[in-house]
């Protein structure tokens, strides 16, 4: 990877459609997958194995696992909660997944059903598995900023979740502002905190666009030398536990501002602004909604 060069995780077949009230076919997701990568996404978080109960809309991740033609250098990576999660993960054929846990005790609550030292326990053992399988893990820290139940969250809660995480094994912490509050000043702070504690190498940003703050937040974790970011075309995205949770960032915008920093993502602006238009439009979505200023531009 050059010093210019960005990795992005393209999370909208999962946190993108985790969301959406109408059930989308497996048919549907495989295809969204499969444009992705073709327009040059790498990474792609293709679905998740939480409790159908939970999430309704993720309940045929099985069979959108088994659907999907894989490219080799594609990771297609999967949400889990618990062992039971990563079992059937690997029984579908993920080969990457992703962990997840928050910085605020209620939140994880609602949305896991455990506390974080709980959380933890759990995921000592999904990593003991995955290392002896050789599958890589990611971490997820949700509300890093603020808690739609507990309030503001303090940088040194974040440090410290995010230091269990990679001393249990994964590979990089994606740092969740699952309702969307952060600001640049925010973001900077956090991440100068975290710097000293962890490579920042280890770290990725994970931003829902719910004030308009997204792309500044992203261009100050730039600043701060993030080389990961995640974000989900047409802006597609939120998670069903947190109000305010909308959209995650755009990653048509993303590409765009990439771009004129003159950052590499190795991905085509023009056919990734036709996935967003397709999948758009499948969702019976108006263009002029969450679509930012990229997909509105080429209209
Ligand atoms: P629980 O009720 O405590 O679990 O839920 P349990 O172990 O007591 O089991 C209850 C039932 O769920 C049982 O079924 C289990 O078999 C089943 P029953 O016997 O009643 O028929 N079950 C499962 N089924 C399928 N797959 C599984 C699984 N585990 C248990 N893996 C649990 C705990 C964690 C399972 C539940 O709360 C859950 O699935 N939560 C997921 C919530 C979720 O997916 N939220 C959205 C993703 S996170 C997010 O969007 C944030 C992020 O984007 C970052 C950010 O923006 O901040 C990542
Ligand atoms: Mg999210």
């Amino acid at each position: 990877m050059s010093n210019n060069s960005i990795r992005i995780v393209e999370v909208s077949p999962r946190d993108g459609l985790q969301n959406e009230h109408t059930l989308i076919s497996s048919q549907i997701k495989v295809e969204l997958i499969t444009r992705l990568s073709d327009a040059g996404l790498k990474h792609i978080e293709a679905a998740s194995f939480v409790s159908p109960r939970a999430v309704p809309q993720m309940a045929d991740s099985h069979q959108v696992m088994q659907l999907l033609p894989r490219q080799k250098d594609v990771i297609y990576s999967a949400l889990i909660p618990n062992i039971k999660g990563l079992n059937a993960a690997l029984d579908a054929g993920v080969t990457e997944v992703a962990i997840f846990t928050a910085a605020s005790e209620l939140f994880n609550q609602k949305n896991i059903n455990c506390s974080i030292a709980d959380s933890f326990a759990r995921f000592k053992d999904i990593l003991e598995i995955c290392q002896e399988k050789n599958i890589r893990v990611r971490g997820y820290i949700s509300t890093v900023f603020n808690c739609p139940y507990q309030g503001e969250i303090s940088p040194a809660q974040v440090t410290y979740v995010s230091r269990q995480l990679i001393d249990m094994g994964c590979y990089e912490i994606s740092l969740g502002d699952t309702i969307g509050t952060g600001t640049a000043n925010k973001v900077t702070r956090l991440l100068q905190q975290m710097r000293q504690e962890m490579p920042i190498e280890q770290i990725a940003v994970h931003f829902h666009d719910t004030y308009g703050q997204a792309l500044t937040n992203i261009y100050a974790a730039l600043e701060q030398g993030i080389k990961v970011m995640d974000s989900s075309v047409a802006g597609l995205g939120g998670c069903p536990y947190a109000k305010g949770s909308s959209g995650n960032v755009a990653t048509e915008d993303v590409v765009y501002l990439l771009n004129g920093l003159g950052l590499e993502s190795g991905i085509d602006l023009t056919k990734l602004v036709g996935v967003g238009h397709w999948i758009s439009g499948q969702l019976r979505r108006k263009n002029t909604s969450k679509t930012g200023l990229a997909m509105n531009l080429r209209r």
